[in-house]
């Protein structure tokens, strides 16, 4: 993977790479370290929402073949990924436990547009899934430099290599349908409206986000 370069020049990786504004508070990883139980069942939820969502975007623009042939596989990876976060939870004889409140994806839902063009409300859907894979992956990242368990770092460099994979096809893919200059436009306004949220959220170690 070239995504990502060494610690130290984290957030100009975040920055130049994912695009995010912001990098994660460094305290959210040493809580996330105290609680990988509430992590490991939070985590099987975003794997399964991300499964869901690219089924509800096939059937929402079943004409869009190139979106079609692309996220149908995806739905599979992303399926594979809550399988693997259950079987860690299995390991650990633990269930799966209740969805908890999404408060990142559901900040990010209200900002999509609701009254806009039906290209403007397929551009906010795609770019709303490259940003909660691009903050995922950065939070992986964390996850997998900084875990004093071995085997745990392993097991979320794993996640953080697909979810940089999925955030660049779902920008390449915006790309594919729309004007290359509206889709910068607009992640742009995504990337800062992110910011934004993310800094007036809670630092909690019980969620991916
Ligand atoms: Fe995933
Ligand atoms: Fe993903």
């Amino acid at each position: 993977m070239v995504y990502f370069c060494r610690m130290q020049t984290d957030s100009i990786d975040v920055k130049n790479i994912l695009g995010l504004q912001l990098p994660t508070d460094p305290r959210w990883v040493n809580l996330a370290g105290m609680q990988l139980d509430e992590i490991l069942t939070d985590h099987a939820y975003c794997e399964q929402k991300a499964a869901t969502t690219c089924i509800s975007l096939i059937q929402r623009y079943p004409d869009r073949v190139e979106m079609v042939e692309e996220l149908a596989p995806i739905v599979t990876e992303e399926w594979g990924h809550f399988r693997m976060v259950l079987a860690e939870l299995k390991k650990r004889n633990l269930s799966l436990g209740k969805q908890r409140k999404d408060e990142y994806v559901n900040n990010l839902l209200e900002f999509q547009k609701k009254d806009g063009s039906v290209e403007d409300r397929f551009l906010d859907r795609l770019l709303t899934m490259a940003l909660i894979e691009a903050r995922s992956c950065e939070r992986f990242k964390r996850l997998s430099e900084n875990l004093d368990d071995e085997y745990m770092r392993g097991f979320y460099r794993k996640f953080m290599e697909s979810e940089a994979g999925h955030y660049t096809l779902f920008i390449t893919l915006a790309e594919h349908y729309l004007p290359k200059d509206k889709v910068r436009k607009r992640w742009k306004d995504w990337l800062a409206f992110e910011r934004e949220m993310v800094v007036k959220l809670e630092v909690r170690g019980d969620r991916i986000h």
